[in-house]
């Protein structure tokens, strides 16, 4: 059964917040359209934390993946753990919980599950001030010869068709609140620098693309977008940084809609992965050694 538990929040920079919309665009996401890149290393009875899993459809279908292993998700907000809670239910996972709990601060979810095998983050890390120290934190959680996947979007070579200067400036201004508020959008870059000032040694780098072209595609990705920008967090923060008017993100939300609704409609959004091996304990013990062999000579 699934369980919600309260732990020490961190702190709060996500930009995005929690309205209906904003959860509805993460909804729809599984290992195989967020974490493919993960997929090969999943195996039954791996240990797994999911950190920010926000409404928990990954972390749910990761947990498939690992049964009869327990999978833990960890967010700040209350509200989506409900909700991914009530997911897990309806869906019939029952090797899944979700604990409230920050990034920065693993310290209860270790006390009470010990290290993971697998140590997760989607579209996390974008979202935090200081990703540098939320990986270091994840490295603590993966134990030896685990691995710490995190997988970002990058805003600045997000691309999409047809032209149009509205939707130009609902980029600019997605890029600049997020940046006002501290946090990085051209994230997927710079995931692989994070990882190594992380201490991160073994750090395999890809990429992947959310591509939304069909009209399916268009009806959920370009109707989500017009709302969230008029009603979200992000609009908010855009109003009161003064970044944009209320009648402007009216406008785009419109361009949105119209984008939507055309048959040319294209929209690509590439996102940076990295998988970091902790090494095994034999490699550390070995490391260690030649390490103190090295100094010994030094001192010789
Ligand atoms: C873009 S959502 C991604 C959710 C989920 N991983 C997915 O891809 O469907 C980012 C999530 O990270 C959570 N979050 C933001 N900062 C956090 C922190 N410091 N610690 C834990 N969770 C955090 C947010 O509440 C939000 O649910």
């Amino acid at each position: 059964m699934a369980s919600v538990r309260e732990m020490d929040s961190g702190t709060v920079h996500y930009s995005q917040g929690h309205a209906e919309s904003v959860v509805r665009s993460q909804a729809w996401r599984t290992v195989d359209n967020s974490a493919a890149y993960l997929a090969a290393e999943l195996r039954p009875g791996l240990r797994v934390l999911d950190v920010g899993c926000g409404p928990g459809t990954i972390t749910i279908d990761l947990a498939r993946r690992v049964a009869p292993a327990r999978v833990v998700g960890v967010d700040l907000e209350v509200s989506v753990l409900e909700q991914a809670r009530a997911t897990a239910v309806s869906t019939g996972v029952g090797n899944v919980e979700f604990v409230v709990g920050s990034a920065y601060d693993l310290r209860g979810v270790l006390e009470a599950s010990g290290p993971f095998d697998v140590v997760h983050a989607h579209q996390v890390l974008l979202h935090l001030a200081d990703p540098v120290a939320g990986l270091r934190e994840m490295l603590r959680a993966t134990r030896p010869a685990g691995v710490l996947a995190a997988r970002d979007a990058d805003y600045a070579a997000a691309a999409f068709w047809p032209a149009d200067p509205r939707l130009d400036r609902w980029l600019e201004i997605y890029r600049a609140v997020a940046h006002d508020n501290g946090t990085e959008p051209d994230a997927g870059r710079r995931l692989m620098a994070w990882a190594h000032s992380a201490g991160a040694g073994d750090v395999t780098p890809s990429a992947s693309i959310w591509c939304h072209a069909t009209p399916e595609q268009r009806a959920w990705w370009g109707g989500q977008w017009a709302e969230r920008i008029i009603s979200s967090t992000i609009a908010e923060r855009a109003i009161t940084s003064g970044r944009a008017t209320t009648v402007e993100l009216a406008d785009i939300s419109t361009a949105w809609t119209e984008w939507a609704e055309h048959p040319d409609g294209w929209f690509a959004i590439p996102h940076g992965e990295i998988l970091c091996r902790v090494p095994p304990l034999s490699n550390r013990s070995t490391a260690r050694k030649s390490d103190l062999h090295e100094s010994a000579q030094r001192r010789n």
